[in-house]
């Protein structure tokens, strides 16, 4: 189905099948680094496949990190709370918003100075949200005009009471991560509630973390210890399943061992306002982090509209939410101005590739309006090399009446290396 970072998608009526997807990549990232900061030995298994999750490796073996994978398992030496060791080279986190935002909270309080890189995509992204309120607990932090390359200037911090300015699990993260390394205790007040994997996670290595409403509390100089964990199927990946089964009616997806935790699942909901059958089971769970299977049957086609106070839950989906519209009905998303700030500018990627793919779609400074009306020419749309584009793009064009073609489809391997194999199983 694809040719270099070109992905051909033909028309599919329905899709059928089960499916598991990688492991997820937030819950990926942070048991690597958490391993690390731990002491003994940490087994991961099912860690993600995608690059994101590699970027994270990679800088932990920068820092001095012993790390074996093979497969999806991957071999942690934890090296304790101020183990690390000076990186010879600037740490390259790629892609990956994630590995650079949680690494200022720990480089910050290290004995030495380290500087972060991205590519391209990640440079453009805003890094003050993370400089500012660390800087608040006495980080030194060089940057491009709040841009990476970023130079952490090791030193010591201060516990803090931080209050959010963005909801964003990653800044709440590099606070509390940054907090571990202090002495006294450290809150950080979220303006909404983001993915909890950091207080979860944390936990289940041994860390003590209170969380009271929206203010997460941690003190410093805690030991953590070695665990053996796997990791939840990704549901932000699950996602284009669940969406690409809704969308076209007659549809069947079973999706298995895949998180649920409350946090990242907001999604369900807005399936089923849309018209789906959706049943959830859980079948089990480790270190806090609920699994199970998900069930979509499309059903009938309907319209849904995404309130602002949704969004923080749904952040990674609305690409998918954008596609359910595809074939029939109506999504509308406001209040969502953060995915200008993703891997791409989100809004705009995603209306122009829309367009071009004969879908009906407005842009507006801080969403979307996607009206879905019987069934697409089809065409060419340009993911921006930000693989939920890509994927998003691939289910809408499911709905189409001719192929489409999908450019910047190498995107995927950012988190979902399998995508395409996949969804040649499904429409088969
Ligand atoms: C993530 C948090 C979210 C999300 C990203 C992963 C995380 O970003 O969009 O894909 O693992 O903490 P923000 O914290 O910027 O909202």
């Amino acid at each position: 189905m694809r040719s270099q970072s070109v992905a051909t998608v033909m028309p599919a009526r329905r899709i059928h099948g089960r499916v598991q997807v990688p492991g997820d990549k937030s819950i990926s990232h942070r048991y690597a680094l958490f391993a690390a900061l731990s002491e003994g030995r940490s087994t991961l298994t099912n860690y993600s496949t995608g690059a994101d999750c590699h970027s994270t490796l990679g800088c932990l073996r920068g820092l001095g990190t012993g790390i074996s994978t093979s497969g999806t398992t991957v071999t942690v030496s934890g090296r304790g709370l101020h183990g690390f060791a000076p990186p010879s080279s600037p740490l390259d986190c790629g892609n990956s918003g994630t590995t650079m935002r949680m690494l200022v909270g720990v480089l910050a309080a290290q004995r030495f100075s380290s500087e972060l890189i991205g590519d391209a995509s990640l440079s453009l992204r805003p890094m003050r949200r993370i400089i500012e309120p660390v800087s608040l607990m006495g980080a030194r932090i060089e940057s491009l005009d709040g841009h990476a390359p970023l130079l952490v200037h090791g030193g010591t911090l201060h516990a803090a009471h931080i209050t959010g300015r963005v909801a964003s699990a990653q800044v709440k993260s590099a606070v509390v991560l940054a907090g571990l390394h202090t002495e006294g205790v450290t809150r950080f007040t979220e303006l909404a509630q983001t993915r909890d994997h950091t207080e979860r996670g944390l936990r289940a290595f041994g860390f003590h973390v209170d969380v009271d409403g929206l203010t997460v509390s941690i003190a410093g100089g805690q030991r953590g210890s070695g665990q053996d964990l796997p990791v939840p199927g990704d549901f932000s990946s699950a996602a284009f399943w669940l969406v690409a089964a809704a969308s076209l009616p007659g549809s069947r997806v079973v999706i298995e061992q895949v998180g649920l935790n409350p946090t990242r699942t907001a999604l369900l909901d807005v399936l089923q306002r849309f018209g789906a059958q959706v049943t959830v089971e859980q079948t089990g769970g480790h270190a806090g982090e609920p699994i199970g299977t998900v069930t979509v049957v499309g059903d009938r086609t309907g319209s849904v509209e995404i309130a602002p106070d949704e969004v923080p839950a749904l952040i990674d989906e609305l690409p998918a939410v954008a596609a359910l519209a595809a074939h029939g009905g109506e999504v509308t998303v406001r209040g969502a101005a953060e995915l200008r700030v993703k891997e791409s500018d989100r809004i705009t990627t995603l209306v122009t590739g829309f367009r071009n793919l004969g879908i009906d779609a407005d842009e507006h400074a801080d969403g979307f309006v996607i009206h879905g009306g019987g069934a697409p020419t089809g065409g060419v749309a340009n993911a921006r090399e930000d693989h939920r584009m890509a994927m998003a793009f691939a289910v809408a064009a499911l709905a189409a009446r001719t192929s489409s073609r999908i450019e910047g489809a190498d995107s995927v391997a950012i988190s979902y290396p399998s995508f395409f194999e996949t969804l040649e199983r499904l429409v088969a």
